[in-house]
């Protein structure tokens, strides 16, 4: 139930999943419509610091799924995959395994380059590590900006071939990643 078996996630796994979908997915519409308020919005400070502190959870989240993952290994795909789509999923996968590590800790970069830690929601403060750095922040920027962004598209893809494979497919794809309990002794 709680640990992946061999055919289907368990709870821990799809946790971690969909709570990282949701962070990811609302931190780029958070991280889109803060860049876009004017130095006036009451919003302009607030936002930014909900979208750290949001993307530190994140980022939290993402070591934790990942350190996890040795001690839980992954379920095998399910069986009726045509070698690409295997070859493409299994791609998909390390991206965004990449990914939800990388975006939140260019982040983090950008935010500390000036020597600030990050204030979680007036509870603690992230302190931080790196010394002052003009040009690591912008290349943070930069980098932060194209792996969202490219996060996102991917993101959009993967999902898009979860759905194919729940509604054209009808294999167990979708089925697995929501619910624990699928059958461990079907074929799928
Ligand atoms: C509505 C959106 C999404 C849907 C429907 C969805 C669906 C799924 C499904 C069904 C799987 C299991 C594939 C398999 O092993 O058979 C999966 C795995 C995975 N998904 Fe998503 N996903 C969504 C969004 C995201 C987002 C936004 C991310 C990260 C940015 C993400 C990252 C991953 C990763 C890394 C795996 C591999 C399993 C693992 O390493 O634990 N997914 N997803
Ligand atoms: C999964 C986590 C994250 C995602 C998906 C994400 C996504 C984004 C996006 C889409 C933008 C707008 C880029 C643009 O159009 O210019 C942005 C901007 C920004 N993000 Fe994040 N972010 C994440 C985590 C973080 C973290 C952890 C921090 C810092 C602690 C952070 C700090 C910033 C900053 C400072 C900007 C403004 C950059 C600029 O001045 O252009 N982000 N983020």
């Amino acid at each position: 139930m709680w640990k992946n078996g061999r055919n289907r996630y368990g709870l821990v796994s799809i946790s971690f999943h969909w709570a990282l979908a949701l962070t990811f997915v609302g931190l780029v519409g958070l991280g889109v419509w803060m860049v876009g308020l004017s130095y006036y919005d009451p919003w302009y400070n607030d936002s930014l610091a909900l979208h750290k502190a949001i993307g530190i959870v994140a980022l939290a989240l993402a070591l934790a799924k990942i350190g996890w993952r040795p001690a839980d290994p992954k379920p095998a795909l399910a069986a009726d995959l045509k070698r690409h789509e295997r070859a493409g999923a299994t791609a998909m996968h390390w991206l965004l395994n990449a990914l939800i590590v990388l975006v939140p800790a260019t982040g983090y970069v950008i935010s500390t380059s000036e020597g600030a830690g990050i204030d979680m929601f007036g509870l603690f403060e992230v302190p931080a590590v790196l010394g002052t750095s003009e040009g690591l922040r912008d290349l943070a920027i930069d980098l932060h900006y194209y792996l969202a962004y490219s996060g996102i598209a991917l993101a959009a893809v993967h999902a898009g071939a979860a759905l194919k494979h729940h509604f054209i497919d009808r294999n167990s794809t979708l089925r697995r990643m929501l619910l624990p309990r699928s059958p461990e002794r079907r074929k799928d």
